[in-house]
């Protein structure tokens, strides 16, 4: 039996509940169980009508006071049920009724379910996701403050065609790399929130890719390069891959993997300062999101081994979908010869291809460590790196 006497009072004075004293009058109500009493001292015009309407509206219920002007009593409803979720303690599953709150807030019952179908940890989580988060707001760079625009040399026409053709195939494939997290982030319950951070900061890093890489295609003169069928193939069968572990496999570890490969190259054999600290710049964003990726099938392949014999047939079902396309581009193959052997020499071009071959081998080798370090055999590395797009994303 809930006792009569009331264990709160709350002094209002002349303050009116439109001037505030809600406030005061929540926070003490707050404090009691269901049933028990709370005396209100007022003396504002109206309070008796004011306070028996708030009281309704609000679920508890309200006297004055017999005899003893100014007071009243409120006895507290049972008020909106609330759900708990832990900060620290991060839930297998997700609710979907939990909504957009903060993973620790406490929530009220009875909102709107909300369509995350992303709501497993094992769905989307991955290790070290704090790091990679702090690291990545760390390490934003500004393509117009970061990068020495201004020694830009005069390239020959050749060697500044290699680099917009290079430039052009860079860019779709950031839009391929900007697409399939932001697709996901939707779908994924906020309760994992620090996976939705990493991959916001993915999109915003390719973003910035896709502007630098344009950026620099024209500051030479030359115009954009062609982009071949081939190539948006090869990134529509990632833009539409349905399963998020799957699209990260293929995204973040084969496809930006082969491009950590790629990127290195170019630093490398860079005709100008401007294209070097590009990729200088590019490539350490791409390592994060590979970690990410790396991070994400760790955690899955821990929980579900066998899951490793379907990403290599996903990877092998991709290579037999894109069975039409015999290689790399002949646009981006000739790009990066004459990028790498400095011209159009036989000379420079023997060199170039020298390089061009010598970067597919390193690229495969690259792919089959990253492979068996997630635990695949070393014959199913070899067979997955080999069956990988050879359009490098
Ligand atoms: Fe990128
Ligand atoms: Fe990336």
């Amino acid at each position: 039996m809930p006792d009569s006497e009331p264990r709160q009072r709350v002094d209002l004075e002349d303050l009116a509940l439109h001037e505030g004293a809600t406030v005061l009058l929540r926070r003490a109500l707050a404090a009691l169980a269901p049933g028990d009493w709370l005396e209100v001292h007022g003396d504002s015009p109206e309070l008796a009508g004011h306070l028996a309407a708030w009281c309704r509206k609000e679920g508890h219920s309200c006297e004055t006071k017999q005899g003893v002007p100014g007071m009243y009593r409120v006895q507290a409803g049972s008020g909106t049920p609330i759900i708990v979720t832990s900060e620290t303690q991060i839930a297998e599953a997700a609710d979907p009724a939990w909504g957009l709150a903060p993973r620790g807030a406490r929530i009220e019952s009875g909102g709107p379910e909300f369509a995350f179908t992303l709501r497993q940890k094992r769905d989307v989580w991955a290790r070290e996701l704090d790091a990679i988060y702090t690291q990545a707001v760390a390490n934003q760079w500004s393509a117009s403050r970061d990068v020495p625009w201004s020694q830009l040399p005069k390239l020959s026409s050749e060697v500044e065609g290699a680099v917009a053709q290079i430039m052009t195939f860079l860019t779709e494939n950031e839009f391929a790399a900007l697409y399939v997290p932001a697709r996901f982030i939707p779908r994924i319950h906020p309760h994992y929130r620090e996976v939705v951070e990493v991959l916001a900061m993915q999109v915003v890093d390719e973003a910035r890719h896709a502007e630098a890489f344009t950026r620099r295609a024209e500051a030479g003169g030359a115009q954009l390069g062609t982009t071949a069928v081939s190539g948006q193939l090869s990134l529509k069968t990632l833009l539409e891959e349905p399963d998020f572990t799957t699209a990260a496999f293929l995204l973040c570890v084969m496809g930006e993997g082969t491009f950590l490969t790629l990127l290195k190259f170019l630093c490398e054999r860079s005709p100008d300062p401007v294209t070097a600290a590009l990729m200088t710049l590019a490539h350490r964003d791409e390592a994060r999101h590979v970690a990410f990726g790396t991070e994400h099938l760790r955690y899955v392949f821990e929980r579900e081994p066998n899951l490793r014999a379907t990403l290599a047939a996903a990877v092998e079902r991709r290579s037999r979908m894109l069975a039409s396309i015999s290689g790399l581009s002949p646009y981006v193959h000739d790009a990066l010869v004459i990028f790498a052997g400095g011209g159009l020499s036989t000379g420079q071009v023997r060199a170039g291809a020298q390089h061009v071959a010598a970067l597919h081998r390193e690229m495969d080798r690259a792919r089959r460590e990253r492979l068996q370090a997630l635990g695949f055999e070393p014959e199913v590395a070899s067979r997955m790196s080999s069956y990988h797009t050879k359009n490098f994303m």
